[in-house]
């Protein structure tokens, strides 16, 4: 009998005793081949000695200071490493302790923004159906995930939500990419305009779409249009860059790849890799500086935000990553896993769509690939696929809600970045074996 109020309640968890590399082992000795990083956090697998050795020597220094008495030296030698590889114009960043709370100072620091530059009266978030943004009440209003919102909806400050940018289902057969990025640029452009572009304070987007739709990334152009938008009602930009971001797609930040830079961007599950809960803030010079000039202080904070042994272990998972050019593995093996889903799963009678970037690849599971009909929601498709999975020794991160946050089911891939070829062969082979099994009856 358990006394962990686990996520669900009634499943019986094999204990996870041991990790190595891409595999995690159970308390039975089974192995799981890890090709999911857990929710796309282990982006350097279990165990890099690297990683505990820094770890290790920064538990012996120090294991705890309070941000309110001390700054440490890991804290700043890691900001400086954030600051130098960020997108243009970002200086400074706050250290939190995982996605949903870097995205509740997103939205603070935002708002807070606004009151110091005199215009207190923006109040507004724009966000996207079909988004995760984390479980906190702030995170949970900005998502767009209708099954996960529904129940706390009358705690939620108000958010308005556009159309996601979801090319499979989205785009018109008449329209080019191109065309679709547009017309959802407009959407966004009438609605803050519907609002009163001086009631908004900021759009909220994941640069590629994670959790809810399955690493589904936008047309081509549409960030750059988002950007001239928000820039032209003096709206800020947040991209959501917790799941896509720190390399996942092959670049550290995914925005690189959409040529724009936010005025805000969280990240987190790959900054530490799991070794450790940390997420992080990153903020344009423009924000600091009116915060800076302003009150002084951001009107926020956490007893564990910037913890030594966090920044010791995102440090090293950072350095590691450049030291061994993973951000070339990702690319590589990336493409590997994209074609070899699309050799297994492209005439699939029951997927609809392979899509992602780099190491971070989503299938779309339907019932019919001619309608794109999603399976009846009450089967649970996506929980199926995932205990299959389990069965043959596979860690993926199957999701259902992926049409409209209730019908719809995609699993998404996100394997560590040091997976080599032969073992991507495996994955796909007990993936296919998880899908035919969930889909046989
Ligand atoms: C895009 C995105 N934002 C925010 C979060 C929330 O992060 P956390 O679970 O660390 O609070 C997640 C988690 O999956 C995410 O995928």
């Amino acid at each position: 009998m358990t006394h962990v109020l686990h996520r669900r309640i009634a499943h019986s968890y094999p204990f996870a005793v041991s990790g190595h590399g891409i595999t995690i082992r159970d308390s039975v000795g089974k192995e799981y081949i890890d090709a999911s990083g857990g929710a796309a956090v282990s982006c350097l697998g279990h165990s890099h000695p690297d990683v505990l050795r820094a770890m290790r020597e920064q538990v012996d220094k120090l294991a705890y200071a309070h941000t309110s008495f001390f700054t440490t030296q890991v804290a700043e030698e890691l900001a400086d490493d954030l600051v130098a590889h960020a997108p243009d114009g970002i200086g400074h960043v706050l250290f939190v302790s995982g996605g949903s709370e870097a995205i509740e100072a997103a939205l603070k620091l935002a708002r807070q923004y606004f009151v110091e530059s005199g215009e207190p009266q923006r109040r507004y978030f724009i966000a996207r159906r079909q988004s995760y943004h984390g479980t906190t009440l702030g995170a949970l209003a900005v998502g767009g995930r209708e099954w996960q919102r529904r129940e706390f909806a009358p705690l939620l400050i108000e958010t308005q939500h556009v159309s996601p940018a979801y090319e499979y289902r989205g785009r018109r057969v008449d329209e080019t990419p191109q065309a679709y990025g547009e017309r959802l640029a407009r959407e966004l452009d009438a609605r803050i305009t519907e609002l009163g572009a001086d009631h908004v304070i900021a759009f909220v987007a994941e640069t590629v779409v994670g959790a809810s739709l399955g690493a589904v990334p936008a047309p081509p152009g549409y960030f750059q249009r988002v950007r001239e938008i928000c820039d032209r009602h003096r709206i800020l930009l947040i991209l959501d860059e917790v799941m896509c971001g720190m390399g996942r797609t092959g670049t550290l930040h995914a925005c690189e790849q959409e040529e724009i830079a936010p005025d805000l961007m969280a990240i987190a599950k790959g900054l530490g890799g799991g070794y450790a809960p940390i997420g992080a803030l990153l903020m344009q010079d423009k924000i600091f500086e009116t915060v800076a000039g302003g009150s002084g202080a951001f009107q926020h904070g956490h007893t564990y935000m910037g913890h030594p042994l966090a920044c010791a272990a995102a440090l090293a998972v950072q350095g590691v990553i450049r030291r061994d050019k993973l951000l070339a593995n990702v690319r590589t093996q990336g493409a590997y896993l994209s074609r070899r889903l699309n050799e297994r799963f492209g005439n699939h009678p029951y997927v609809g769509d392979v899509r992602g970037r780099g190491l971070f690849q989503g299938i779309e599971l339907v019932a019919d690939r001619g309608t794109k009909e999603p399976f009846d929601p009450g089967l649970k498709l996506h929980a199926r696929v995932k205990s299959e999975a389990m069965a043959r020794g596979l860690m993926v991160y199957p999701m259902g809600g992926t049409v409209d946050g209730v019908r719809g089911d995609h699993v998404l891939l996100a394997p560590p970045f040091i997976v080599e070829a032969p073992l991507l062969d495996t994955v796909v082979e007990r993936l296919g074996e998880a899908i035919d099994a969930a889909t046989a009856s």
